[in-house]
């Protein structure tokens, strides 16, 4: 089980601080359940700072598939391991709205993570229309071959898939346990053709979309949903805490 909160675009350095803080002191003891933290690139070093020797790591939200070089505003990968990111989100439903990400983009990103180590956290999600047209499945498929063909096995923990309904971002519209339990399996399907059966059933596959407190059990209950990428419940220290508790309490072998 993965609980990765995914600041996005918010919070000022000393609100960033204070809420790694406030995570790292009140979060007992997660077992095997591994706690993300993905902040805006400007406070990755503060937060590692603030988390590190706990059982916390920190993530980015997005990166360059280049080394280094002419690229002005870009950050690289070797950039975010050098200030103690092991987690990188690539593909998000925002980036590839608003910034052109295509799938051919996030494979080329995703190449260059494992590459130097991160683990991706590889984003996919059906728009609401796709939806109502019965295409989820195939939109879905298509974003989780187009972001890993080719792409060996990087080991277990190494790679991770968050299925995020486009419809259920920020919308407080969820996804029920049955729909997103279906996606799912789909997706772990979609897995064993690229990797072998025993790898495809080792990949933590994280749901997003309005996952607070108040759903997370239903959801993190179904078996092939392995964790959580929260946005808004992230913001704040208690109801991150409590979706991390739930996944606590789900957690099977
Ligand atoms: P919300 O939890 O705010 O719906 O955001 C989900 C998300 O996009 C996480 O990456």
């Amino acid at each position: 089980m993965l609980i990765a909160g995914n600041w996005k675009m918010n919070l000022d350095m000393s609100t960033a601080r204070q809420l790694a803080g406030s995570i790292r002191s009140s979060l007992e003891d997660p077992g095997p359940v591994e706690v993300v933290l993905c902040a805006p690139f400007v406070y990755l070093d503060a937060v590692y700072g603030l988390v590190h020797g706990s059982p916390i790591s920190v993530g980015a939200q997005n990166m360059h598939a280049e080394d280094a070089g002419a690229y002005t505003g870009e950050i690289s990968a070797s950039m975010l391991r050098s200030v103690g990111c092991s987690h990188v989100i690539l593909g998000h439903s925002e980036r590839r709205q608003y910034f052109g990400e295509t799938d051919k983009s996030v494979r080329d990103k995703v190449v260059q993570a494992v590459r130097h180590g991160l683990v991706p956290v590889v984003c996919v999600g059906e728009l609401l229309d796709e939806r109502d047209k019965g295409e989820a499945e195939a939109v879905v498929a298509r974003q989780v071959r187009g972001a890993l063909e080719g792409v060996a096995y990087p080991g277990r923990g190494k790679l991770v898939i968050a299925y995020e309904p486009v419809w259920a971002i920020g919308t407080g519209r969820t996804a029920s346990p049955e729909q997103a339990q279906a996606m799912h399996a789909h997706i772990r399907t979609e897995l064993s053709g690229l990797f072998s059966e025993g790898d495809a059933a080792r990949i933590d596959i994280l749901y997003g979309g309005s996952m607070k407190p108040a759903n997370a059990d239903d959801l993190l209950s179904q078996p092939d949903i392995n964790g959580g990428l929260i946005g808004g419940a992230s913001l704040e220290a208690a109801p991150f805490l409590s979706i991390v508790r739930a996944a606590m309490r789900a957690d099977r072998p």
